[in-house]
This record gives structure tokens, C-alpha cells and sequence, in this order.
């Protein structure tokens, strides 16, 4: 596959109108960047207590330039379209919540590394283009299930809402608006770490995006959107920072962005902003989902124009629906879908259905239990005429002791030994290869029971 620059019909620098359908679906009003402040309540809303100062780092932030080029949002529109139709795969893999203390060489490039090689063995094995999508660069606001936490002596202190928001410590707790202008150079650094390592390590083997060869494009430029290039993707939460960042119809801080099973409420701000911008969009799909509330959702995101070109992988639905439901919840939606004539990027996040707690209150995951869902997620997929084009990993590329690989087999005196994340487990870097070799082992069985 060669990418030219100019099939993309896009001038150098200048931003798309709007399309439509995407500024206005004709169901829910005109779409501004800052429309969804006219919706009930933000979910998850964050009470700063200087407002004054908020509104200043953002005018701060709005001011500052794009970390994602335009061009590369275009270009990874049609990627995410290729995986909708079969034609390519997305791995999306990073932190829960990223640090950023880890804005460092080694730990960039140790989760770039782990991005790359993941991506090359899913390649060979299911012989498909992949399109790569760090959770990086900017996952840097987090839901709760609870706005405070209660310590041990019975006190009550903010929950760590991510390091955009506040700090893990519980010094740091209460939010703190400079932190918004901290997470984007925070980006930033990180965006020219990943740069840095994507010059040294070995680009992706087959399918790999070749250099365009023209004098008008600056090298730097080309490297970050060809070979080797890695998408970036984070939740859009903070909606006050999201809009801040979005220029016309782009948000500028990702490539990639998603809005979480707490906060996807059909006529709530957060749909509301995501439906207007040209980025590919995700929405998680929890167990709880019923189909017509997720034909409701396209319906609102997409307007009523799916079928029109353009439209297809606009939409990723990442489930994450936890091993033991897949073959009850996934049917129905999928039927659901195409009866409406969407048609979606459908992605497996074998994460957050998956999570469970120790006996002491230690948060963890079991390998083997994620690959399953996986597996069964790619298996009812293929038995009802759909696809699964991606695979959702909350990942490091450290050694770390957050997720366990059998649930006969752990202690919890391990999983203390390097527990770093701070918020959900993190699968290791030989972990994470683990889950994509045993989904990859069952494609290959697939494929050869096939011939
Ligand atoms: C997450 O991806 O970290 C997350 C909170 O997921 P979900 O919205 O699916 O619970
Ligand atoms: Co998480």
C-alpha cells in the first residue's frame, strides 16, 4: 500500500469544511466545538475551585499549536475506514492513565517498541495492513466510579482523576487547572520522544507506508505520518480542554479519540461533542448496551447519512463486555448495526470487563481470561457476517506486576513486586505479546481449518 498524499485531496495546511451530517445531523441542532455546554449535566464533570483560572489556561491552551496535524487525521480517517470494511486492523494499545513522570526515553520507547512488535505479528498472521494507535500522548483524564475516595481513617479526599486533573498523591488532590497546560507539553515531549524512537526501531515489515517522495513535504513531517507511524488516541473526558483543542472541525491534541462507557449518554455533552468532529471516533460499549440504544448512538454521531461514502469507520465500537458475556450481549448489537446499515471499526477492549479484585483490594486482570475474549469477540464476529478490526490493550512496555497470566496461579506478594499504574493494571510487555499471540494462534487455526 502507497500512500500519496495528494489521493487525499487535501491542500497542504488548510482545514476540510465541514460535512455533513457530521456538523449538523438534522436530528440534534448546529454543532459547534462548544455546543455540548447547551447539554444536562458533563458526567464525570469536573469543579475547579478558581473557575477564573480554568478559563484562562484554556484560552492558554487554544492558543497553543496543534499536536496532530490535520493530515494526519484524514489519513488515519481512512485507515480506521479500511478496518471497518475488513481491509486493515487497528491495534490500540497504551497506559490507563498515563503518567507524567513517564514522559522519559526508555519508557516511550519501550511502549513504541512493544506497539510495533505487536503490530508486525498481527500483520503477518492475518495478512491484513495494521494501523497503530498508542493510548498515549495525552490519556491524561480519568472517569471514577466514585468522585472521592475514603481513606483509612475514615476521611474523605478527591479521587486521582488523572494528571490533567490532579495528582495521585494525596497531597495533590484537589484539581488543579494548570495541570491542563501541563498535560500538553506533557503531549508534546511525548509526541517528539515517540518521533525520536520511530527513527530507530524497525518499522512494521510488509504493507508499510513508503515515503512520498516530494520536495514541498518536510522530512520530519513524512516520517510522522509514513512508515512506522503511530496514531495517537486518549478519552475525551475533560470536555472544556477537548473543545479548547479543537480547531474547525478537528480536535488537534489526537489522532484517535473515545468516549467511555460512564459518559455516553445519547443526548449527553459528550456525544454531542464527538459527533462534530472529523477525527475517527470511539465509543466503549459495556454489557449494559442495548441494541437499540447503540443504533440510537450511530444515528446521532453519524446523522442519518451512514450509507454516504466516507461514513464507514467513522464510528469504533469498542466493546468490553467481559469473557462470560460475549455470546449473550454481542449478537444483538451486531445484528442490530447492520440492520441499520452502519457500518463501524468493531474493536475488543478484553480490559475493562475483565477487571477483578484480590482479597486484599489489589485491581487486577488475568491474561488468559483477556485472550479468551478476545478469541470468542473475533469467533461470533465471523459467525454473523461482521468484523473484528481491532484489539484494545491497556499495556506497558515496563516489566510490571499489575496483571496476572493464569488465575490459578498467582500471588499477591507478586503482584506487588512492580505495581506502577495508577489506575487500572497494565498488562507487561511480555504480556501483552502473550494476548496477541494467543489470538493470533487461534486466527491461524482458523485459517488453516479454512483451506
Ligand atoms: C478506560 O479505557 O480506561 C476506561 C475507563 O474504560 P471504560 O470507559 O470502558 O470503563
Ligand atoms: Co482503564
Amino acid at each position: 500500500m502507497v500512500l500519496n498524499i495528494l489521493d487525499l485531496g487535501i491542500p497542504s495546511g488548510k482545514v476540510l469544511p465541514p460535512v455533513q451530517g457530521e456538523a449538523d445531523s438534522g436530528l440534534v441542532g448546529t454543532w459547534t466545538p462548544q455546543s455540548w455546554r447547551k447539554r444536562p449535566a458533563i458526567a464525570q464533570d469536573i469543579e475547579y475551585q478558581n473557575a477564573l483560572a480554568h478559563e484562562e489556561v484554556l484560552d492558554t491552551v487554544a492558543s497553543l499549536p496543534p499536536l496532530v496535524s490535520t493530515v494526519k487525521i484524514e489519513l488515519a480517517r481512512q485507515r480506521f475506514a479500511a478496518a471497518a470494511r475488513g481491509e486493515a486492523f487497528i491495534l490500540q494499545g497504551g497506559d490507563c492513565a498515563e503518567s507524567f513522570q513517564d514522559v522519559r526515553p526508555l519508557i516511550v520507547q519501550q511502549k513504541v517498541q512493544l506497539l510495533h512488535e505487536q503490530s508486525r505479528l498481527i500483520s503477518d498472521a492475518m495478512s491484513l495492513p495494521v494501523v497503530t494507535v498508542g493510548r498515549i500522548a495525552g490519556q491524561y483524564a480519568k472517569p471514577r466510579s466514585s468522585p472521592f475516595e475514603t481513606l483509612a481513617d475514615g476521611s474523605k479526599t478527591y479521587s486521582f482523576r488523572g494528571e490533567n486533573i490532579n495528582g495521585a498523591h494525596l497531597s495533590e488532590r484537589t484539581p488543579d487547572p494548570s495541570r491542563l497546560l501541563q498535560g500538553y507539553f506533557h503531549a508534546r515531549a511525548t509526541l517528539d520522544l515517540m518521533k525520536s524512537c520511530s527513527s530507530l526501531s524497525t518499522p512494521p515489515s510488509d504493507d508499510a507506508v513508503a515515503p512520498v517522495r516530494d520536495q514541498s513535504f518536510d522530512t520530519d513531517f513524512l516520517q510522522e505520518i509514513g512508515q512506522g507511524a503511530i496514531f495517537t488516541s486518549h478519552e475525551a473526558l475533560h470536555l472544556p480542554y477537548e473543545s479548547a483543542v479543537t480547531h474547525g472541525h478537528y480536535n488537534t491534541s489526537a489522532t484517535f479519540v473515545w468516549i467511555g462507557e460512564r459518559t455516553r449518554q445519547l443526548n449527553g455533552p459528550h456525544i454531542e461533542y464527538i459527533r462534530g468532529i472529523r477525527n475517527p471516533i470511539g465509543i466503549k460499549v459495556g454489557p449494559s448496551m442495548h441494541p437499540e440504544e447503540l443504533v440510537d448512538l450511530l444515528n446521532t454521531v453519524l446523522g442519518t447519512q451512514s450509507g454516504k461514502k466516507g461514513q464507514a469507520g467513522r464510528v469504533t465500537l469498542i466493546t468490553r463486555v467481559g469473557v462470560d458475556r460475549v455470546e449473550k450481549v454481542l449478537p444483538p448489537l451486531i445484528h442490530a448495526v447492520q440492520k441499520a446499515g452502519h457500518l463501524p471499526v468493531w474493536m475488543c477492549d478484553p480490559c475493562h470487563g475483565n477487571t477483578k479484585s484480590t482479597p486484599s483490594g489489589i485491581k487486577t486482570r488475568c491474561v488468559e481470561t483477556m485472550a479468551r475474549e478476545v478469541i470468542q469477540t473475533f469467533h461470533v464476529h465471523q459467525a454473523h457476517g461482521s468484523f473484528m478490526g481491532g484489539l484494545h490493550l491497556e499495556q506497558t512496555g515496563e516489566f510490571v506486576t499489575e496483571c496476572v497470566d493464569a488465575w490459578d496461579n498467582y500471588s499477591e506478594q507478586d503482584l506487588t513486586t512492580n505495581y506502577r499504574s495508577l489506575c487500572d493494571p497494565r498488562l507487561s510487555y511480555i504480556q501483552a505479546l502473550t494476548v496477541v499471540q494467543l489470538f493470533l494462534r487461534h486466527v491461524r487455526q482458523l485459517k488453516s481449518k479454512a483451506k
